[in-house]
């Protein structure tokens, strides 16, 4: 079956059809905003040689018009598919550029850049590769499937462009490494004797993105090329993508702008796999962009999907983005912050909100529930203030022989919703059936560990879908912040679209995507899902806040605008 219709996303972005995989190439210019993406015209599964770069336009980031794909396989130099890189906009009215990498006639990697055919045009319609490409030849040393994913370029002091890209450099740094190429132009580029980064443990490593973060808790965004360390950056973020677990990590750390070379600022055991996580769900191969329109960072990243590729096929589509995220540096200066950007809330449908629990109450209780009332709840926008107001009843962890520490996920796992604990689990259960046959739990759970309180954040799919076959992980991570200190509340907000539940702990510490396909809601036998707040836990909690709203469905690729302008 494949249940196209009732998990189709309502405001996360889709093509109309088709597969997508990657983000590419995110901009912002001239009060536009692009999005390209790895795209197989020809059907709903990766296709190998087809891959192209979709695009669409939009002016809130929110709402989307379907352009002709920019770059399709074909030339010498990317006759094999054209794979996923990255737009820089050039000083001086040259316009944008990409970097992209093409699979060549010979199918090896290959770094290549395409132009604006007509930098005036306000969608940058068509794109020309020179024929001069590739400007990046496979490297010796290098396997020819094992060399790509260029990153947005910028420029040094000493006035010549960066890029990075991924390889695995035999018998070198070994396989995660992210080289660094220079160039005066554009065209001719050099390789750095360093790598950016060397993570040989990891193994091959993908879509590298660095950007440079303002001071720890401020939220303004910054531009690559103009935020040198002595420019004022106060540190920069390398995200790797990591082709053996399909988990994308990311570090804060130390851009040494002569040298070219980051240094994480927190201990990683020369493994990126340490690093920390934008997201500790289902998300990969996330890129960011400087919005200089409203001069932040904006993320985005591709969840895949999780039932059978004969799913995909049978409804025709496969995978979505994220909503974009809005990234800072925490005032710890150690870890990100993320958030939907604040254009979401234009989908809020005014009368289809509810604040506060049902009146009257502003608790719920031990083995409480309570249902979030007047909100359908296949699209929503659920913001929750939770206050502890006992945390000595937390579980403690002092025992544990498991070494659950390690594993939250694993925690997540054995210790479920319906499993009772002390402080929590508590939280949403979102896309629920009205019996509660089915739901997807969002939730938190606090113990205590050698004096210290641990936050727990979960999304358990143990429940999520009636279907057999599909992927129900229970998604876990500690919330790096002391709830003690932050007098015993945590907040989690929840957005809800059809099989996308993509939520942000403690105001996006911890963020965690899940693709869910619910059987028994959502329009599919005509049963609305359905939102509640829950406590499993053995004291009562605070809903210090409660907003939920449907939102409305966004006009995403609906519409195509022609080639002819029309
Ligand atoms: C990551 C990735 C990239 C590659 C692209 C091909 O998901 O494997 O490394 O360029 O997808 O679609």
């Amino acid at each position: 079956h494949g249940g196209g219709k009732r998990i189709r996303t309502a405001y996360h972005f889709q093509p109309a059809k088709n597969w997508q995989n990657d983000p590419n190439g995110p901009m912002y210019h001239n009060g536009v905003y692009h999005f390209f993406y790895q795209y197989n015209p020809g059907g709903a599964t990766w296709g190998t040689g087809n891959l192209s770069w979709g695009h669409s336009v939009s002016g809130d980031l929110v709402n989307w018009l379907a352009l002709a794909p920019a770059l399709v396989p074909g030339s010498p130099f990317d006759a094999n598919g054209c794979w996923s890189g990255s737009a820089t906009v050039l000083p001086g009215g040259i316009g944008p550029a990409f970097l992209y990498t093409g699979i060549d006639a010979a199918g090896d990697q290959v770094q290549n850049v395409a132009f604006p055919k007509d930098p005036s045009d306000p969608l940058l319609r068509d794109w020309v590769k020179p024929a001069y490409n590739p400007v990046i030849p496979l490297p010796s040393g290098v396997p020819g499937d094992s060399f790509r994913d260029p990153s947005t370029a910028w420029v040094g002091r000493d006035g010549l462009w960066r890029v990075a890209v991924s390889a695995a450099v035999v018998g070198g740094e070994g396989g995660g490494s992210t080289l660094v190429y220079r160039s005066k132009d554009f065209r001719r580029w050099e390789r750095n004797p360093a790598p950016l980064h060397a993570s040989g443990k990891a193994g091959m490593v993908e879509c590298p993105d660095l950007f440079p973060v303002a001071a720890p808790g401020h939220e303004e965004g910054l531009d690559l090329s103009s935020s040198s360390p002595a420019a004022g950056a106060a540190r920069h973020v390398l995200k790797l993508s990591v082709m053996d677990t399909l988990q994308d990590y990311y570090a804060v750390g130390v851009y040494d702008d002569a040298a070219d070379t980051f240094t994480p600022v927190e201990e990683d055991g020369e493994d990126c796999r340490s690093w920390r996580r934008f997201d500790y769900g289902h998300v990969y191969a996330a890129k960011s962009f400087f919005d200089a329109g409203k001069r932040r960072r904006v993320l985005w990243a591709w969840a895949n999907e999780s039932d059978s590729q004969a799913d995909d096929i049978a409804r025709g589509w496969s995978g979505v983005q994220i909503f974009p995220r809005k990234v800072w540096l925490d005032a710890d200066g150690k870890q990100l912050r993320q958030w939907p950007v604040e254009e979401i809330e234009t989908l809020r449908i005014p009368n289809n909100r509810r604040a506060g629990l049902l009146p009257g109450a502003d608790q719920v209780n031990a083995g409480g529930l309570n249902e979030i009332v007047g909100v359908a709840g296949a699209q929503a926008d659920v913001e929750a203030v939770f206050e502890v107001p006992a945390l000595e009843n937390a579980e403690s962890l002092d025992d544990d022989h498991s070494n659950w520490l390690l594993d939250p996920q694993r925690l997540c796992g054995e210790k479920g919703a319906s499993v009772r604990g002390g402080v929590g689990p508590f939280g949403l259960l979102v896309l629920a059936s009205g019996d509660l046959h089915e739901h997807t739990a969002v939730f938190f759970r606090v113990f205590r560990y050698q004096g210290k309180y641990k936050t727990l954040m979960c999304t358990d799919l143990t429940r999520s879908s009636t279907r057999a076959g599909v992927y129900k992980p229970a998604y876990g991570a500690f919330v790096d912040m002391d709830i003690e200190e932050h007098g015993a509340v945590i907040s989690l907000r929840t957005l809800v679209d059809h099989s996308v539940v993509e939520s942000f702990g403690a105001g996006g510490r911890t963020c965690m995507t899940a693709r869910v396909y619910p059987e028994e809601t959502t329009a599919g036998n005509g049963e609305e899902s359905r939102l509640y707040v829950f406590n499993n836990g053995t004291g009562a909690v605070k809903v210090a806040r409660l907003e939920a709203w449907e939102l409305a469905t966004a006009s995403v690729n609906v519409v195509t605008v022609g080639d002819d302008g029309g």
